[in-house]
């Protein structure tokens, strides 16, 4: 089984690049179904999730043709089948778009439950609530859900009961095509919503209000082929910058939209921590001589303090100056990383959905298991920083979300390697030392 190791200590300095989105990817991938014109994405991030997402679509019959490691060119005219099922697309979370799309486009929809990281128990209700608004019938059978709208899908006014990025986006996708005015309210706001709706109009769709509390979708016949470009990755790119801090380093974040980092930026310069902001770049610098302060964060949807960089923010805490509190309010179990962490000498009392962190002036490495992508990847930050050697398990999460992400820290002087048996770590350390 494949692991990270690091030896600790090094502050991580240079320039990374940062990638396409893999959240606002995975919904444009499967709007990619809704017309049966050629779509070329481009800036698609090189991960799991993506590359499961893309066989999927051959599966039911979609010609998809990579055209670089970040490009991809998907015709859907020649979908057969409505019925998506196989072991990889149960493991991803994202695998609902399929239903969203299939709806839109074929009036009918099978496809698995979704899988994806266990931060809780991530119900579809709002998916499917917003699916029954548009006309169409579902039900969960055998695993799976199965969706139709025999006279097709009409516009609805759909008020959603909790602000969810899937359910957002995935009635967006079914309702591009449906006769009418559909609105959503109290819909999330994040980067990727806004992304994946304007994809949308580039294909022809007519939706707008993204990014804000209310989404009006104005019905279209069809929409046509596009080529476009996803976002910047707004949490690798945060990944990044709690790296920065956590070793004290200094790295210039490259290929980034600033006013998505934002919340994560004044949380950082709170502490102490500097942060630069360019165009289309950030630097941040971990005060080394000092170290960073304490704070309270309260994981919030956009544009609050985003649930997705919560880890990596606990793992920078874990080495300030005095008490922080984190509460986390959108996942019922994303704290799993906190046991692994005290294994490295943190001191973090978890109470509920808050985390009372008390800064420790350094970690020690430990063999770590990563519960999930986000927390896998604060594990490798927290490896990184600490002193001595880390070993991070079950890096398939971590590899789910973020695209050669041991070559990056790497070159920015972590000393990171892949190893899989005794003898690599072994060789690893003699290397290092
Ligand atoms: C998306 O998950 C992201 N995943 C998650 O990122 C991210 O943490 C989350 O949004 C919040 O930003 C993808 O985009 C593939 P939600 P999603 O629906 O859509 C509850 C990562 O690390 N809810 O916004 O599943 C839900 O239980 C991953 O890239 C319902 O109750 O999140 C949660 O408490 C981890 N009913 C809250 O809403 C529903 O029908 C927010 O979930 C849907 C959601």
């Amino acid at each position: 089984m494949e692991q990270f190791i690091m030896k600790g200590g090094t502050p991580l300095h240079g320039e990374v690049v940062i990638g396409g989105a893999k959240n606002a990817a995975l919904g444009i991938i499967a709007g990619a179904l809704l017309t049966d014109e050629d779509v070329i994405i481009e800036n698609l991030p090189d991960v799991r999730d993506i590359n499961v997402m893309l066989e999927a679509l051959k599966e039911i019959g979609a010609v998809v043709e990579r055209i670089d490691r970040h490009t991809a060119k998907i015709s859907a005219v020649g979908v057969t089948s409505v019925s998506i099922d196989d072991e990889y697309i149960r493991k991803i979370r994202a695998s609902y778009y399929f239903i969203g799309a299939l709806l839109g486009k074929h009036h009918m929809a099978d496809v698995p439950l979704p899988g994806g990281c266990a931060i809780g128990s991530r119900p579809i209700d709002q998916h499917i609530k917003g699916f029954r608004a548009l006309g169409a019938k579902v039900e969960i059978r055998n695993g799976c859900v199965q969706a139709a709208a025999s006279e097709g899908l009409h516009s609805s006014h759909i008020y959603l009961d909790v602000v969810s990025v899937g359910a957002t986006i995935n009635i967006m996708l079914a309702a591009v095509l449906a006769e009418g005015r559909t609105i959503i309210e109290n819909v999330a706001k994040e980067p990727h919503i806004v992304d994946v709706a304007n994809f949308l109009n580039s294909m022809g769709a007519n939706i707008k209000g993204a990014g804000t509390n209310e989404i009006r979708i104005r019905g279209v016949k069809e929409l046509s082929g596009t080529e476009y470009s996803i976002i910047p990755d707004q949490i690798e790119a945060g990944t990044f910058m709690m790296a920065a801090a956590a070793t004290g380093g200094n790295i210039l974040i490259k290929n980034v939209i600033p006013k998505h980092l934002e919340a994560i930026s004044s949380k950082l310069t709170e502490i102490g921590a500097t942060v630069e902001e360019y165009d289309d770049a950030v630097r941040v610098i971990g005060d080394r001589e000092k170290r960073l302060g304490a704070t309270q964060i309260k994981t919030q949807p956009y544009p609050g303090f985003p649930t997705d960089m919560q880890p990596q923010m606990a793992i920078t805490l874990g080495l300030s100056e005095g008490t922080s509190v984190i509460t986390e309010n959108i996942f019922e179990n994303r704290f799993k990383y906190v046991d692994e962490l005290m294994r490295m000498g943190a001191n973090i009392k978890v109470e509920g959905n808050m985390a009372i962190i008390t800064g420790v002036d350094h970690y020690s490495g430990a063999s770590v298991v990563a519960p999930d992508l986000r927390a896998g990847a604060a594990l490798v930050i927290a490896g990184l920083a600490a002193e001595g050697f880390t070993v991070v398990e079950d890096i398939k999460y971590i590899q789910r979300g973020y695209e050669r992400f041991e070559e990056k820290l790497r070159a920015l002087g972590g000393k990171i390697e892949i190893v899989e048996t005794e003898k690599d770590i072994m060789k690893f350390k003699l290397k290092v030392s």
